[in-house]
């Protein structure tokens, strides 16, 4: 805690009015200027909001973990997600966040991972067989449904496979609606024929969840979260009142299947233009797997696979910004961050930065040795965030990613298309901005 300070650490001084909000139409691209301008802290203002955007892994190291007790979530993160995901596990805060923590971590657990792998492969298997030689597929339409039926069977326990292009339809109109600049200038409630899509797609998105909910019920013995959720010994004798069930399972839903699903569309992207990286990892999983499908037990021999999904995810972080603010005043370095500022730490930033990784826009998965690894700074890696709000789905994440992987390059080569045009926007998670059209052969 400190007293209040009037310097304020550099920054772009913005646009009059609504402060950077313009510059931050491109907010990777400022993100990136910012450090490369002011340094380790920079200030700037974004409409009525003080942002403080830290760079240096041990400042940020500072405040998700060692610090951690000293912040919440942000009011930002909470007003784009609330209408979606209420106060679900990723959006409470205090002893509301430490309970539902608490009760479903053990649904995360190593053994219970493993359990979800067959359903896994089985998911994948189906998707993928449906591809055939010659076909244009687009990948990430392709990845979301995957990652979405995978989310909805092995950890929801429900097959809405029916349901799945309407589902992507309605979070697409969900995060196109939250990035733009009228989201934020505009109250909720106002009828314009935006807010109008909005709120039909989350009608959309909560029936399939009131769905889930329905069907779980009327069959509580899986193994799945929402059985666990709704079975009263596994929560303390206190049945969980609905709509905190409901906010849990949008949360899944939604936090389940849309970073993996970035993560391996920028992965597949990042093959097809690297051949040789693409050759290393089929002679990988030619070596370990031998045409078999992908396995717990074998997951562990699969370290170059590994090494690709890590460097991709280096790249391209499907959250690229992680947000949180002080509970009251605090202390970092030589300025003071008030209450209710918002506290802005990009992994998008952080880990292209030369001085932790050398020829850093380059994708070389051979960098990550394990002494490459031990002489990081703690946090100059942190895809999954880090200390107590660390994500709760990495492992079932790296699991799903290292599958689909092991899947797809074992029987199939991908070719971009001329017609396609790569760049990437910052939508809730790194996505990227136009289609990524592939054409599909089989090896
Ligand atoms: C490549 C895939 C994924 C990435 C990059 C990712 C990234 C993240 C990050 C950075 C956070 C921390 C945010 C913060 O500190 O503010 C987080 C939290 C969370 N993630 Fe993930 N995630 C992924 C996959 C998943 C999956 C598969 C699930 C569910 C099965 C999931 C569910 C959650 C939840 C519920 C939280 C909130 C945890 C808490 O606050 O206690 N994520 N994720």
């Amino acid at each position: 805690m400190g007293t209040t300070s009037k310097v304020a650490p550099p920054g772009p001084s913005g646009w009059p009015v609504i402060g950077s909000a313009l510059e931050s139409r491109n907010p990777l691209t400022f993100f990136l200027e910012n450090r490369r301008e002011y340094g380790d802290i920079v200030y700037y203002e974004f409409l009525d909001e003080s942002i403080y955007q830290l760079n240096h892994p041990d400042d940020i190291e500072w405040v998700l973990v060692e610090n951690n007790q000293a912040f919440t979530k942000s009011h930002l993160t909470k007003d784009v997600l609330g209408p979606i995901v209420g106060e679900g596990l990723f959006t409470s805060d205090g002893d509301s966040w430490r309970e539902q923590r608490r009760r479903i971590q053990p649904a995360f657990h190593p053994d219970q991972i493993a359990v979800y792998g067959d359903l896994m492969v089985d998911a994948i298997e189906r998707r993928l067989s449906a591809w055939g030689p010659g076909d244009r597929i687009e990948v990430n339409e392709e990845m979301r449904a995957l990652t979405l039926d995978i989310v909805a069977r092995a950890l929801l326990g429900v097959n809405i496979e029916s349901e799945i292009e309407q589902i992507g339809h309605d979070l697409d109109i969900i995060f196109g609606r939250l990035d733009s600049l009228w989201y934020h200038l505009l109250p909720e409630g106002i009828p314009t024929p935006g807010n109008h899509r909005f709120n039909r797609a989350l009608s959309s998105l909560e029936s399939v969840v009131d769905g889930i909910i329905a069907e779980r019920r009327a069959d509580p013995d899986g193994d799945d979260v929402v059985s666990r959720l709704l079975d009263p010994e596994y929560t303390d004798g206190e049945p969980m009142n609905p709509q905190q069930l409901r906010d849990e399972v949008m949360t899944f839903l939604v936090a389940g299947h849309e970073t993996t699903a970035q993560a391996l569309t920028f992965t597949c992207h990042l093959l097809a233009t690297h051949p040789d990286v693409e050759a290393r990892l089929v002679e990988e999983l030619e070596d370990k797997l031998g045409g078999d499908a992908p396995s717990v037990a074998k997951m562990r021999d699969l370290t170059y696979t590994g090494r690709v999904i890590r460097e991709a995810m280096r790249l391209y972080p499907p959250v690229s910004d992680v947000h949180r603010e002080p509970i009251d005043t605090v202390e970092l370095r030589k300025y003071d961050i008030p209450q209710g500022a918002t506290i802005s730490m990009p992994p998008w930033v952080v880990h292209r930065d030369p001085r932790w990784y050398d020829d850093p826009d380059a994708f070389q998965p051979e960098r990550w040795t394990d002494d490459f690894r031990s002489s990081l700074p703690r946090l100059a890696y942190f895809p999954f965030g880090a200390g107590p709000r660390r994500c709760v789905g990495e492992r079932f994440a790296l699991m799903e990613a290292t599958f689909v992987l092991a899947s797809l390059y074992q029987d199939y080569h991908l070719d971009v298309r001329p017609e396609t045009t790569f760049a990437v926007e910052y939508e809730v998670a790194t996505r990227p901005k136009h289609p990524i059209w592939m054409t599909v052969t089989h090896r």
